[in-house]
């Protein structure tokens, strides 16, 4: 599904992101796991990542990084009309973390609900925000991509606890005139692939059980080498047609964030978009993957960077589980 600009223009005009301050390196993983730096390294491109203490939940990481948005657009909680957090590590199954976030920042007007789109959660709801900006529907509206992988992960599995970090970031979407901003978007799904990437219990399906528990249910079963296969062509499609719907290419692009799943998948689109090395924006060295988290956190470092100017046209593309994914093209 594409969606061209056609009534009001939608703009992010501030973003924040928020990271735990624990670090796990691939050393600590070393003396928990049959691994080595070495192969996570070559295989992942991931050296560290970030893991939330225990006191902290979904909304407190979700509440820090929403803070730091508001600030840099200048809008008020108070302002906002709508609340969209994509995660797959809520809080509690309901309510909705949007709903604890809005009570925690004094969002009163604000209409707030979760999505679950895996690692494409933050580009859903950016693509959410937009049609409900251009339709005149809402004027101000926080998106926050959140995710406290470390609590879904087993620690005993080499094959995906050396991948996952928690994060949060959130970007305030504003109303603008037509040709400013998010010029695209575009979301995508296949429900027939769901096996590749899944937390088997603790939903209706099959909730959790003493049994469930010890067949490790709570945890993310992830078919990698699978995956993988997937991930570069949807996110090269992703990139191609939110760029082909207002008749831009490739070459046009300034910058591109891709979902930080893996360094391999990160090389592989870049070349086939043929962009240069230092037209993406790559930090899954220090944050691993952290899912719906990392287009917003890598975002937001870049704009702290000042390497981006006014009038660069950035690409976020993302691709997870479900399988979904989809790509934001717009100007900053
Ligand atoms: N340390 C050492 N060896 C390991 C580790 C580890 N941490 N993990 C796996 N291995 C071994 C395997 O057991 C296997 O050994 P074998 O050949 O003796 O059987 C070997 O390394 C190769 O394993 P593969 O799984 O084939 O390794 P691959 O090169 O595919 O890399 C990885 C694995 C990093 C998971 C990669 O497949 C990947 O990144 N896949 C995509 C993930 C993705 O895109 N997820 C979706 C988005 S994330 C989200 O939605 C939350």
């Amino acid at each position: 599904m594409s969606c061209e600009r056609q009534l009001k223009g939608a703009k992010i005009t501030g973003v924040g992101y928020y990271v735990p301050e624990k670090i796990l390196t691939n050393a600590d993983l070393e003396k928990i796991v049959d691994t080595s730096d070495k192969w996570i390294v070559e295989r992942s491109g991931i050296r560290e990542r970030h893991i939330s203490s225990d006191d902290q939940a979904a909304s407190d990481l979700a509440y820090e990084a929403s803070l730091k948005a508001l600030e840099k657009s200048g809008v008020k909680a108070e302002e906002l009309d709508q609340i969209i957090v994509g995660t797959a590590t809520s809080d509690m199954l309901f309510p909705a973390t949007a709903c604890l976030l809005q009570n925690m920042l004094g969002a009163k007007k604000a209409a707030a609900y979760d999505l679950t789109a895996a690692c494409s959660g933050f580009i859903f709801g950016v693509s959410i925000a937009d049609s409900m900006i251009s339709s005149g529907k809402a004027e101000k509206i926080l998106v926050v991509g959140v995710e406290l992988l470390s609590r879904i992960t087993d620690y005993t599995d080499r094959a995906t606890c050396v991948l996952f970090g928690d994060g949060a970031g959130a970007a305030v979407i504003e109303s603008c005139s037509p040709q400013e901003g998010i010029l695209s978007t575009f979301i995508k799904t296949d429900g027939e692939y769901t096996d590749l990437l899944y937390l088997p219990g603790g939903g209706s399906r099959n909730p959790l059980t003493e049994e469930s528990i010890k067949k490790g249910e709570q945890y993310i079963h992830m078919k990698g080498s699978e995956l993988f296969k997937y991930a570069v062509k949807a996110m090269v499609q992703a990139a191609r047609e939110a760029l082909g719907s207002v008749g831009l290419g490739p070459e046009d692009v300034d910058f591109l964030i891709p979902h930080q799943a893996n360094i391999r998948i990160i090389q592989g689109v870049r070349k086939r978009l043929k962009l240069k090395k230092e037209q993406v924006v790559i930090n899954i060295d220090r944050m691993g993957n952290t899912s719906t988290a990392s287009i917003p956190i890598a975002l937001g470092e870049l704009e702290e960077s000042n390497i981006i100017k006014k009038g660069n046209l950035v690409l976020l593309v993302a691709f997870g589980g479900g399988l979904t994914w989809g790509s934001i093209l717009f100007r900053k």
